[in-house]
């Protein structure tokens, strides 16, 4: 899926894919002047915070704004432009991170993506990764399909969002022992009155494209809002039903 980033806006309002990403980061077991590649960095905040880890760290990233970020933001950081399901590395590193990319990438083009990651590693190399899991935002694109099916349209989920068990077995079919696994319920909280319209425009671009005109999207982005507020608006904020899948993987 190619979409335009607003990386600055990325970074700020929706800086919550950072700071949750620190968790993720965690599990990443520290290795004396270890090599770690982070996959689909972004604007490169947790590259730099496995870098203060230790590791001697590089960025792989398919956006040109994102990456334009993180190379403007840490200079001594090396970055490069790629696809995380088409890369090769000159030599073997001890550890690829990636938080919340794997869930843009097909399900017929997983098996590229961790064939990649796999002659990425040294034997033994660490694979510790967070995406969106089964379930992930059903409120949320249940109610856009039907906001589309009240226009006559039809709504595909572009989302590639597996369960604990069909993404062990993709690891386990790519030459990974799976260590760790768990799929849990993440609420997110959103910046703002119109929290989860601009949540919607930011991340649903390829969905929300069926809509020729500005005053048309928006207006399906307020319908649908409306229909969640029930259940996604507390407290005086919007929360967007996150579900993630965290694992953590040994290349054999
Ligand atoms: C996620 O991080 O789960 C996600 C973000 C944007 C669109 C879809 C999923």
């Amino acid at each position: 899926m190619n979409i335009q980033w607003d990386a600055e806006k990325y970074g700020s309002d929706f800086s919550f894919v950072q700071q949750y990403g620190g968790g993720v980061a965690d599990l990443v077991d520290p290795v004396a002047g270890g090599t770690l590649l982070d996959l689909g960095c972004g604007n490169g905040a947790l590259t730099a915070l496995l870098r203060d880890r230790g590791f001697r760290v590089m960025g792989l990233e398919a956006s040109p704004e994102q990456l334009a970020l993180a190379r403007r933001s840490w200079p001594d950081i090396p970055f490069f432009q790629g696809d995380a399901a088409d890369f090769s590395l000159p030599e073997p590193v001890d550890a690829v991170f990636s938080n919340a990319v794997f869930h843009w990438i097909d399900a017929a083009r997983q098996p590229d993506l961790l064939r990649c990651v796999h002659a990425a590693l040294k034997p033994g190399g660490q694979f510790v990764f967070e995406f969106g899991g089964a379930g992930n935002n059903r409120l949320i694109h249940g109610a856009l399909a039907e906001t589309f099916a009240r226009r006559g349209l039809p709504y595909r989920n572009p989302f590639y969002f597996p369960t604990v068990g069909e993404y062990a077995g993709r690891l386990e079919a790519a030459g990974f022992q799976v260590r760790y696994a768990v799929l849990f319920d993440r609420p997110t909280r959103l910046t703002g009155e119109r929290g989860l319209e601009e949540w919607m425009d930011m991340f649903l671009k390829t969905p929300l494209s069926a809509f020729e005109t500005e005053v048309e999207r928006r207006a399906v982005l307020r319908e649908t809002a409306e229909a969640l507020r029930e259940e996604l608006f507390r407290d005086g904020a919007w929360y967007a039903d996150y579900v993630r899948l965290r694992m953590k993987a040994i290349r054999l």
